[in-house]
């Protein structure tokens, strides 16, 4: 049996894309998606290796499918894809919550169920929440409503899909990922709230999300990685 493909979806930038570069540098096959065929392909290009690209929007669900249809069988999945909305009650956008509660929950569950018949029982899969879950903030309105809603994928999922794994990681303020860049003021409130003085980087986040993805006792998880974000100090 080959070893599978790693698909990374939501890996032309952040998170998802370290994680798609650790894999392409240990040799694997590897699929990248963003929404732009032409930025995927030069992420592809320049994590190197055998990286290829897909370009799919997830919230548009109904493309998907089709736009998945040329991966082999999956050995690792990710999904981290984000499109952040700014959402607070009193300034509700409608059309910015749908697209995010689309994208992080009916994309990311359309994106297993087209890839269904290429999973197999040694398979895993990563969804990517977040602490805004339990940190709301200004804006976070919808932010924090899906990343509980990863949870109850997870677990929906781990039924389902059994024997194959599904584990949620839940990162906490990551300092050097591209989101955080420059807001040098909200980043030092956020490192006097943790226990270790410090907050969480790219690499960690790596380091756990390979952990998940390839430990075959950790099925079910939601895990935590926060420097101590979460704890009272
Ligand atoms: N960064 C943090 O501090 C942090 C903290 C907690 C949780 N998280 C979670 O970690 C994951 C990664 O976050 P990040 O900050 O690394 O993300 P990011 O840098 O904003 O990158 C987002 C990725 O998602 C893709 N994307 C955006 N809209 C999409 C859509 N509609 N369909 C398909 N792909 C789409 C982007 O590609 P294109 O723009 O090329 O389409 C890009 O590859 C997310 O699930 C996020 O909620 C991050």
């Amino acid at each position: 049996m080959s070893d599978g493909v790693v698909v990374v979806v939501g890996a032309t930038a952040g998170l998802g894309k370290e994680v798609a570069r650790h894999y392409a540098g240990a040799d694997r096959d590897v699929v990248i998606t963003g929404r732009d065929e032409a930025r995927v392909k030069e992420v592809a290009d320049e994590l190197g290796g055998k990286t290829t690209g897909v370009a799919l929007d997830l919230s548009r669900p109904n493309e998907i499918a089709d736009a998945l249809r040329g991966v082999g069988d999956v050995h690792r999945l990710v999904l981290a894809g984000v499109q952040r909305d700014q959402n607070t009650m009193r300034g509700y956008d409608v059309d910015a919550a749908i697209r995010l509660v689309t994208l992080k929950l009916v994309g990311y569950t359309e994106v297993v169920h087209a890839l269904m018949d290429r999973l197999r029982d040694d398979s895993s899969i990563l969804i990517f929440g977040g602490l805004a879950k339990e940190h709301p903030y200004p804006g976070s309105m919808t932010v924090t409503t899906i990343n509980h809603g990863v949870d109850g994928l997870v677990r929906s999922l781990t039924f389902e899909l059994a024997p194959i794994r599904v584990n949620a990681i839940h990162p906490g303020i990551v300092e050097d990922s591209p989101f955080w860049g420059g807001k040098t003021e909200a980043l030092d409130g956020h490192r006097a709230r943790t226990t270790t003085g410090r907050l969480v980087q790219m690499q960690d986040i790596v380091d756990a999300a390979v952990m998940m993805l390839e430990n075959p006792s950790i099925v079910g998880a939601e895990l935590r990685v926060d420097a101590g974000w979460s704890l009272p100090l």
